[in-house]
């Protein structure tokens, strides 16, 4: 069954519900890699989402609208893997949880890079907390989705939960990974737009390297810990201390540190661009961002080069780079408003001749963060 892009077609299927909520997906402006390692990221919630309807009843079933399928919680399917571990989590919190009948569909692409499993996860959850008057906090309930998303087998950072929570109309969230706190930082740049490209390469983390580069900090943050160079995050590290830590390290581990570093203070960077509007800043960091993940942290994949390619060469776009996990998924083009449609077209022409394959593409407006509708 086709996807429908129209929320209302969702919002329509789930208002018979006792309760209903959106839960949006997200973009990342840049510090990607970094939440993980306790650094600082700036994403921001998007207008595609996911809508969840929920009302209490006899039996336990949940319906995707697409592609149109009603299921008890045994049966093995992608999406119910989320759904069961908001469930686990809050069962294990809270005792068991009473049955209930959901259904949930979005104008949310699936497995482009933006967070479509988080959402669900973050909405099961605040769905199952509201109609059980679970009284958990905003606050717990991201702590709960992280640790229910790592549970289903990657082993992420807080970034999206963080930003599908507390997104704000027109704001990215500057999160400080540490220690969770964030701060709303103005996201639009006047004449310019934030593009969203997918590949159309279907980025499943868990089958991907995302693991072994979070592993490889963890051992790399032992090694640094047990040498009183940090206390707990390789991003406690700056540019001066490389030096350093040089002979404490291979040549691999040492180059993923160093991109850890640049790249947190590429977010630094970022921010003072957007606050005083130079366009041409942001563009730079944005294409410095991709050549760290693409050479350095080697997160990248052909498709997402050649996109970012395309935006390097091109006076319409101010820069690009390659957004979320890695390995598939979509970029992020920061774009002339008055070209974007040309821009779009242009680029899906050529990303097809390159690699025969069709590139989805959508202007990422910027929006608020999860919402009871009902
Ligand atoms: C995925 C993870 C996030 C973050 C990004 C990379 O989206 O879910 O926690 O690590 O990759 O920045």
């Amino acid at each position: 069954m086709m996807m429908s892009t129209d929320p209302a077609h969702y919002i329509e299927k789930i208002l018979p519900y006792d309760m209903a909520f959106r839960a949006p997906g997200r973009i990342n402006l840049i510090g990607e890699h970094t939440d993980y390692n306790g650094g600082c990221c700036l994403p921001a919630a998007i207008l595609p989402s996911i809508y969840l309807g929920i009302s209490p009843s006899s039996v336990t079933l949940v319906e995707a609208l697409n592609p149109g399928i009603v299921t008890g919680l045994s049966e093995d399917h992608d999406w119910l893997r989320y759904i069961k571990g908001a469930i686990r989590h809050l069962t294990e919190r809270f005792g068991s949880i009473p049955p209930f009948r959901m259904a949930f569909g979005g104008d949310l692409p699936i497995g482009a890079g933006l967070s479509s499993s988080t959402a669900l996860c973050c909405a099961t959850m605040s769905a199952l907390n509201a109609l059980f008057d679970l009284q958990i906090t905003k606050d717990e309930l991201t702590r709960l989705s992280v640790i229910a998303e790592q549970d289903s087998g990657v082993i992420g950072g807080m970034m999206d939960q963080i930003s599908i929570f507390n997104g704000r109309k027109d704001r990215a969230l500057m999160i400080h990974c540490d220690t969770w706190n964030f701060e709303y930082i103005p996201a639009l740049l006047p004449d310019y737009r934030w593009l969203v490209i997918d590949t159309g390469v279907q980025h499943r983390l868990i089958d991907s390297d995302y693991n072994n580069r979070s592993f490889a900090c963890q051992e790399i943050a032992g090694i640094l810990k047990r040498n009183q160079v940090v206390h707990e995050f390789i991003s406690e590290l700056t540019h001066d201390d490389l030096p350093l830590i040089r002979n404490l390290l291979s040549d691999e581990q040492y180059i993923l540190v160093r991109y850890v570093i640049e790249e947190n203070q590429r977010v630094q960077n970022f921010i003072n661009a957007l606050r005083s509007g130079s366009v041409l800043d942001c563009g730079e960091l944005l294409l410095a961002s991709h050549e760290g993940l693409k050479n350095e942290y080697r997160v990248s994949c052909p498709e997402l080069d050649s996109l970012v390619d395309f935006a390097r060469h091109d006076a319409r776009c101010a820069g690009a780079r390659m957004m979320g996990g890695g390995f598939g998924g979509s970029t992020l083009h920061l774009v002339d408003h008055s070209d974007s449609v040309s821009y779009l077209n242009d680029i899906q022409n050529y990303y097809s001749l390159q690699t025969g394959r069709t590139a989805r593409a959508f202007e990422a407006s910027i929006g608020d963060g999860l919402t009871r509708i009902k």
